[in-house]
């Protein structure tokens, strides 16, 4: 580009509230300029007054940078880790009326797969998870519920029977009983306030983006919104590196308990 990066951050700032300085900077400016280059735009100046003007641009942009895919059960060894050992030992320790927030959830696949396994312990009248994210147009797609197959290669049979209807050869809409067990809510990790009290908080596969600086607050404030002895799930390449440090113990791959 022609111009300042620095000064593009804080554009981007003002308009959208989005912080990239809490972003890996490398891969998150090779991925902007290469958008706004396939728009023939050579200058970050040019991209800001389009973003401002031109509402398709403005959210492909947002959709983009905030790298949304997912997929029900994803890494189904950890759901059944999940499964089989955490969830009750959970149940043993705080009852059944668990508090569980899926955070930055994207289109809704990964807390629709935490009601479905849920509903193997309990009916889902009594099921009730929050999920959020900063991207307004994945929350829509999650509140509208309607899915490629490709993203429902994991969901067990019986789940498929039970709480899919298919649409097409390719799309399957999610039955109203599981989407009505979950809270749909925008929110930033970088900015807004976290719930408290959580006994399980799932976040996977987004804070691989984050500079070590932002990583680090965002699991204390993972810490702080849970109880004593709830459990953090985390993605594949997502190991906390000095987990005591900011309150957690490693419990097992991928979960982290609160001390
Ligand atoms: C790769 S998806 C992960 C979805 C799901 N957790 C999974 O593992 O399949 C990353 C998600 O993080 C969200 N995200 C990015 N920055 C965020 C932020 N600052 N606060 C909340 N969510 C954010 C994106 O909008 C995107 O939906």
């Amino acid at each position: 580009m022609l111009d300042s990066y620095e000064v593009f951050k804080q554009s981007i700032y003002n308009l959208t509230t989005i912080d990239l300085n809490s972003y890996k900077e490398r891969q998150m400016k090779r991925r902007i300029d290469a958008l706004i280059t396939k728009h023939g735009i050579n200058s970050y100046a040019d991209y800001v007054v389009k973003l401002k003007s031109d509402k398709v641009i403005y959210d492909e942009f947002i959709n983009y940078i905030t790298i949304n895919v997912s997929e029900f059960f994803r890494n189904p060894e950890q759901w059944n880790l999940l499964e089989n050992e955490i969830l009750p030992n959970l149940f043993k320790q705080f009852g059944k009326n668990l508090k569980i927030w899926s955070a930055a959830c994207s289109t809704g696949d990964e807390p629709y797969s935490m009601v479905m396994l849920l509903s193997k312990f309990m009916p889902l009248d009594n099921i009730e998870i929050i999920a959020t994210d900063i991207d307004r147009k994945v929350l829509e797609k999650a509140n509208c519920g309607l899915y490629h197959v490709k993203s429902l290669k994991n969901v067990p049979d019986v789940f498929m029977d039970k709480y899919f209807t298919k649409i097409t050869d390719t799309s399957y809409q999610i039955s109203e009983k599981i989407k009505s067990c979950v809270k749909f809510k925008q929110h930033d990790l970088l900015r807004d306030p976290y719930p408290s009290n959580c006994d399980l908080i799932i976040c996977r596969n987004v804070l691989i983006y984050f500079t070590d600086e932002a990583k680090d607050r965002i699991y204390s404030s993972f810490n702080s919104a849970l109880n004593k002895d709830g459990i953090l799930f985390v993605g594949s390449t997502e190991q906390i590196i000095q987990a005591a440090q900011i309150g957690f113990m490693n419990y097992r791959s991928f979960f982290y308990k609160k001390m």
